[in-house]
């Protein structure tokens, strides 16, 4: 059951997202991470009345929200699919053809959870409030997180732990986890909390500054569970190839490993070498141009009015003809 008191998603780096998605005329929009709408209402509030919007997203209660949201705006249409698997869709590539034919001329990413999706509790996301151990955007596919915790050994949960939390104490937190699970003291997410705080306690007054010790390891079996970084590169790589030249694809990233593979992958399309050495092998073929090569952070004044953007990133590049 949701909760009926939801709660408010900021969009982002608005204001920069509008700076350097260029709408012309008739403008054809891809929102690969729809959430509550908050860009995509943004963006159509630019757009003239022959401009289309498709937005997708994987999170049914996000969906629902952002139509009610852009209720009655004849110009959007939504998409219930994970941006990995939208590339050969029948949907997707009948939308295309239909509105967007020569390409589109925006793509954005807004990567991660959103705040309606941390801050319900029935959603599992949250070490603050106590929800069942789910943990999945899609709630009617997949793993929940527990589902997934009882998958893994000491080694595999350490190492995703590890990998994806950037957590040094992944071992000990892995075996505490896993013996929670086998007493049968792991259904909630206060219960994968105390696990955590099992070998890094909690300071009881939070020091400035210092995050939660339970913060990285809930990222890294969030990042697991919804295959986060998989097929992150690829799939930008195929959004490129949906834009129109002179299009522009922004992408914004909330941790460095999310970033990483985002500047990596534009870069590299970008005809930058990055590998060993100090040429490329072979020459990379340059299809597009970073508009801002160091990327975007946020302002100091957004930052600190909504601390979730605080670790944003925003990465915009243009596609050459
Ligand atoms: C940060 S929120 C987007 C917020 C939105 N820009 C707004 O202003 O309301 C990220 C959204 O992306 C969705 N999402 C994350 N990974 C996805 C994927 N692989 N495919 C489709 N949607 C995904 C999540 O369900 C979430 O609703």
């Amino acid at each position: 059951m949701m909760t009926t008191q939801l709660p408010v998603h900021v969009p982002v780096l608005l204001q920069e997202v509008l700076d350097n998605l260029l709408l012309p005329p008739g403008a054809r929009m891809l929102d690969l991470t729809l959430g509550l709408g908050g860009h995509a209402e943004a963006l159509l509030a630019r757009a003239d009345a022959q401009s289309r919007y498709l937005g997708v997203d994987r999170d049914p209660v996000a969906r629902q929200l952002a139509q009610q949201r852009l209720a009655g705006d004849p110009r959007l249409s939504v998409l219930a699919r994970t941006y990995e698997e939208l590339w050969s869709d029948a949907g997707f590539l009948a939308w295309r053809a239909e509105h967007a034919s020569e390409g589109f001329d925006a793509i954005l990413a807004d990567l991660g959870v959103s705040t309606l999706q941390l801050r319900t509790p029935e959603r599992g996301f949250s070490f603050r409030d106590n929800g069942p151990l789910d943990m999945r955007m899609d709630p009617d596919h997949g793993l929940s997180a527990r589902e997934w915790i009882a998958e893994q050994t000491d080694e595999s949960l350490a190492n995703a732990i590890y990998q994806f939390g950037e957590e040094r104490a992944s071992r000990p937190i892995a075996r505490a986890i896993l013996g929670a699970l086998q007493e049968g003291r792991l259904e909630t997410t206060h219960d994968l909390a105390r696990a955590v705080y099992r070998v890094i306690p909690r300071e009881p007054a939070k020091r400035k500054g210092h995050s939660d010790p339970a913060t990285r390891t809930f990222q890294a079996i969030r990042i697991a569970v919804n295959g986060e970084l998989e097929r992150l590169g690829a799939s930008l790589e195929a959004a490129i190839e949906q834009l129109r030249p002179g299009g522009r694809l922004a992408v914004i990233s909330f941790h460095s490993l999310e970033d990483r593979i985002v500047k990596q992958t534009l870069r590299r399309l970008a005809g930058i070498y990055d590998g060993p050495g100090r040429t490329a092998p072979v020459e990379l073929p340059r299809i597009l141009k970073l508009v801002h090569p160091g990327g975007i952070a946020p302002s100091e004044a957004e930052a600190s009015a909504n601390p979730p953007s605080r670790s944003a990133r925003l990465r915009v590049a243009e596609r050459l003809p």
